[in-house]
């Protein structure tokens, strides 16, 4: 069923002279809505309050993305670019980031085309810096590139095991910085990177002209901990404008994770079999059987049971497009928390590589 005809429903129920609410009503249209797309469908930033007539076309584009009627992934094919530095790739703002894209694709690929340590690090931070916002913190914080620009956000414990990848975003930032890139963008696209160079990974929307600050996020409390409890994390989430099932799509990421900080002693500890690899396996495994060398986060095991989740786990567990597409569009709406211009953002797309879809 199509976003638009799922509206339809929903105005039919709640609209109809004399529709009477039945009991069962709203677990129906959960499930219609389940089948149908996403639960998380609220505008973000500019979005918000700019008229549509204002909108842009990628403010378009990135509208229907986070209310659900576009998807969050493209195939656009990713074609040759003008010279760095000459008058056309200058006029082209996408043109720089595709030598970057270039340049930083090799950290995030081994010998075998699986995904590497610094792919799983590069992921984890794009989380990290565009988490460090909620509704409630206003316009500070969020994908701003304070993660990497301000050293006290760096530090915080939620942050641990970010260092490396945090100094290599400083290397790849002064190598292109006079291209007039800026960091919250870098950390982005490394993320969105990072993530189509795992084989199955999504190829994620990738839009650039985010704005830098160097102060720390507002508050802590903003990253979730594997220790907390699944209702709490669900309305930490929910705060960020990420419904149930967007945190179980997101959460797929632990797809590719080695976990390190949070059992010393199985440091190095995959979360599913096939670290390397962008697969559903990571569902399965939470769900049990679990294989010995696999380590299950207190937190994943807790939310893959969780009411409002366990059933769009177990539909992610046997669906890898499903959660491919869940998770890329998810993902655009991480990317964009706390970002105020996104009317102005530039879609590159484009300079992605192509996704893996298949693997042996
Ligand atoms: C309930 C929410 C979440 C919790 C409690 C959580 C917690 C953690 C923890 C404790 C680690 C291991 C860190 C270490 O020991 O080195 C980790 C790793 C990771 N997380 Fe999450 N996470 C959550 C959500 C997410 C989301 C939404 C994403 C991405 C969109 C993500 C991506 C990753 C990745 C890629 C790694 C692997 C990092 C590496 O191996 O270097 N996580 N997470």
């Amino acid at each position: 069923m199509k976003a638009q005809s799922l509206s339809a429903v929903f105005a039919g129920f709640f609209f109809l002279p004399g529709a009477v609410a039945h009991p069962g009503m709203e677990a129906v249209l959960e499930q219609l809505k389940a089948q149908d797309c996403c639960d998380s469908t609220e505008l973000l930033g500019d979005l918000l309050y700019l008229h549509p007539t204002d909108l842009t076309p990628v403010g378009r584009l990135i509208e229907g993305i986070l209310t659900g009627t576009t998807g969050g992934e493209s195939d656009e094919p990713n074609n040759s670019v003008p010279e760095l530095g000459s008058t056309a790739c200058q006029a082209d703002t996408c043109c720089v980031w595709q030598y970057i894209v270039d340049d930083i694709m090799v950290y995030f690929q081994d010998r075998h085309g699986q995904c590497t340590n610094a792919a799983r690090a590069a992921i984890r931070l794009g989380f990290h810096d565009a988490a460090g916002w909620s509704k409630h913190t206003g316009e500070f914080g969020g994908a701003d590139g304070s993660v990497v620009l301000a050293p006290e956000e760096a530090q915080r414990r939620p942050n641990a095991g970010l260092q490396q990848i945090i100094a290599q975003m400083k290397i790849w930032h002064g190598k292109w910085s006079s291209f007039g890139i800026s960091m919250a963008d870098l950390i982005q696209v490394a993320a969105n990177t990072a993530t189509v160079s795992c084989p199955l990974g999504p190829r994620i929307r990738t839009f650039v002209g985010r704005k830098d600050s160097h102060i720390a996020s507002p508050e802590e409390g903003l990253l979730p901990s594997p220790f907390d409890e699944p209702d709490f994390l669900i309305e930490l989430f929910r705060a960020k404008t990420i419904q149930p099932r967007g945190l179980a799509a997101l959460l797929g990421a632990h797809s590719t994770s080695r976990q390190r900080f949070i059992d010393a002693t199985q440091f190095g500890a995959p979360q599913d079999s096939t670290p390397g690899i962008w697969d559903v396996l990571f569902y399965n495994q939470t769900l049990g059987p679990t294989p010995n060398n696999v380590f299950v986060m207190e937190s994943d095991k807790k939310l893959a049971k969780h009411p409002r989740i366990h059933e769009i786990w177990r539909t992610f567990a046997r669906d890898q497009a499903r959660w491919n597409a869940d998770y890329a569009r998810e993902y655009v709406r991480v990317s964009l928390l706390g970002v105020y211009n996104i009317n102005y953002l530039t879609d590159c797309t484009r300079v992605l590589p192509r996704a893996v879809r298949f693997w042996k």
